[in-house]
């Protein structure tokens, strides 16, 4: 039943005008799994994401994404529940790592950006998260003073404190060293035990084989999975 799987796309098809991105891409994705994309640079790796986050459209097929169709609903109910870490991590470069993480769960309205606003339980809560992530000692530094894994590490720290139940990261290691990285994968292989279903864009088959559930490649506009 559709309903069983936290990621569920039927013959997408994508195109940027001219350009074919994907072409007849079916994926299932159980809740819980843990799934790597691969495929070269361009291949269109980002661009399947960012339709599962619902930020672009497919231009043929149907995505469900947690039991809802996102090519025909209302997504802002699941918004939250996808948390989107892009190759950029969108980091708040200024604000400290905890006003980072506590983020996560402002609500949309401007208010939520002032100062006081968070109460104890959440800054408990957020401090709880950083250290699961092992930034507990970096709370009050400025994000654009962090190294590579100590800015992923933040990233996956707000994803976290934001409750979502679907992770979406894109090349969260491509620029770290091996040993970094590879805590960086372990780390997010790790949250399977927190009920998170998680797609990681990875260029590294040996981190994806030892700790992916799938593994799946992107070539010539087509998904083909390899595990
Ligand atoms: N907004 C856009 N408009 C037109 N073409 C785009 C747009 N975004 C991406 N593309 C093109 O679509 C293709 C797939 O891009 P995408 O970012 O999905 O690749 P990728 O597999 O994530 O690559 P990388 O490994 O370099 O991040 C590329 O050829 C890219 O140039
Ligand atoms: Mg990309």
């Amino acid at each position: 039943m559709e309903l069983d799987y936290a990621v569920d796309i039927k013959e997408l098809s994508f195109n940027y005008g001219d350009l074919v991105i994907l072409r007849n891409v079916n994926l299932s994705i159980k809740y819980g799994e843990l799934v790597a994309i691969m495929g070269k640079s361009g291949s269109g790796k980002t661009t399947l994401l960012k339709i599962i986050a619902g930020l672009l459209k497919p231009s043929v097929g149907s995505v469900r994404v947690l039991g809802w169709n996102i090519t025909s609903e209302r997504i802002e109910s699941i918004k939250g529940k996808i948390a989107y870490i892009p190759q950029t991590l969108g980091l708040i470069e200024g604000g400290s790592v905890l006003y980072n993480v506590l983020l996560a769960r402002a609500p949309v309205k401007p208010i939520a950006f002032m100062a006081g606003y968070w109460g104890k339980d959440d800054i408990m809560e957020a401090l709880d998260t950083l250290k699961l992530v092992g930034l507990e000692n970096k709370a009050m530094s400025r994000v654009d003073k962090l190294s590579g894994g100590e800015r992923q590490r933040v990233a996956i720290a707000r994803a976290l404190f934001q409750r979502a139940q679907l992770l979406l990261a894109d090349e969260p290691v491509s620029s770290l060293d091996y040993e970094t990285a590879e805590s960086i994968i372990r780390l997010i292989a790790s949250l399977k035990s927190r009920n998170l279903t998680i797609i990681a864009v990875l260029h590294d088959k040996e981190f994806a084989y030892r700790y992916f559930d799938k593994i799946y490649v992107i070539d010539n506009g087509t998904l083909k999975m390899l595990r």
